[in-house]
């Protein structure tokens, strides 16, 4: 464990499946600091959309006026962070296929987004923090110290996210889970209200022929020089 007074904000952005959780929790537990997932809130509040409406179709309408309802939580317990919606634990509910599909949708809205940043900046107000998801160096943390913005090929990252659903007990087909991907990453780079985007200062790094353990050492290096400046 690496042990430094000062404290920064570290931000992951970047395409669907390019391991920056993963990312985040290796670095999370090196530099002792906390970890937020904020596509899990994304989720989460996708989930509960679905709850409301089981069709499948999302009623804006019906989840703003709900928003006051939404308490997300994490847990970090020896499986990783636990999200917590309302006092349920919705960890595994939030991976389906059906959430992937609508998450990009709910995601897109400006009221959502808005309730959800303010919650995300406000976790960071003691720095200490790593935080990764898609506007987090441009709009959460715009004045992070240290921003990265990890791309890789979709076919890769359908791949990973095959296996990692397989693990997760989630069975769908290889194509869905690319098709999912690259429609995601179309909505989150293509809608008006904070779009998935590079931030100038962030630092780009192209995943596809890393591995984990590669790709960890990169961030490392570059926080550790961080915090010693
Ligand atoms: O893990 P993966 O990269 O597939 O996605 P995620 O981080 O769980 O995020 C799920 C979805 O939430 C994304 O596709 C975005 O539509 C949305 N999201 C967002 O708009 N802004 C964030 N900061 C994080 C996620």
């Amino acid at each position: 464990m690496f042990l430094e007074k000062k404290k920064i904000i570290i931000a992951i952005d970047g395409y669907a499946s390019t391991g920056k959780s993963s990312q985040a929790k290796l670095l999370a537990n090196f530099f002792n600091y906390s970890y937020i997932d904020s596509g899990a809130m994304y989720r989460a509040v996708t989930y509960y959309a679905l709850q409301q409406e089981p069709k499948g179709e999302i009623n804006f309408q019906l989840l703003l006026k709900s928003l006051v309802n939404i308490k997300i939580d994490f847990l970090y317990t020896i499986k990783g962070q636990q999200t917590i919606l309302n006092g349920k634990n919705i960890s595994k509910k939030i991976r389906s296929l059906e959430v992937d599909s609508q998450v990009s949708n709910v995601a897109s809205n400006e009221h959502i987004r808005f309730f959800l940043t303010t919650q995300q900046k406000m976790m960071g107000i003691n720095k200490g923090i790593i935080m990764d998801g898609r506007d987090i160096g441009t709009v959460v943390f715009p004045s992070a110290e240290c921003k990265f913005f990890l791309t890789a090929s979709p076919e890769i990252r359908a791949k990973r996210r095959y296996n990692e659903q397989l693990k997760f007990g989630i069975k769908n087909s290889y194509n869905e889970v690319l098709q999912n991907i690259i429609n995601r990453d179309y909505m989150d780079t293509s809608r008006e209200v904070n779009p998935l985007k590079k931030a100038k200062d962030a630092i780009a790094i192209e995943v596809s022929d890393l591995s984990l353990y590669e790709v960890f050492q990169l961030l490392k290096t570059e926080i550790v020089s961080k915090l010693k400046n």
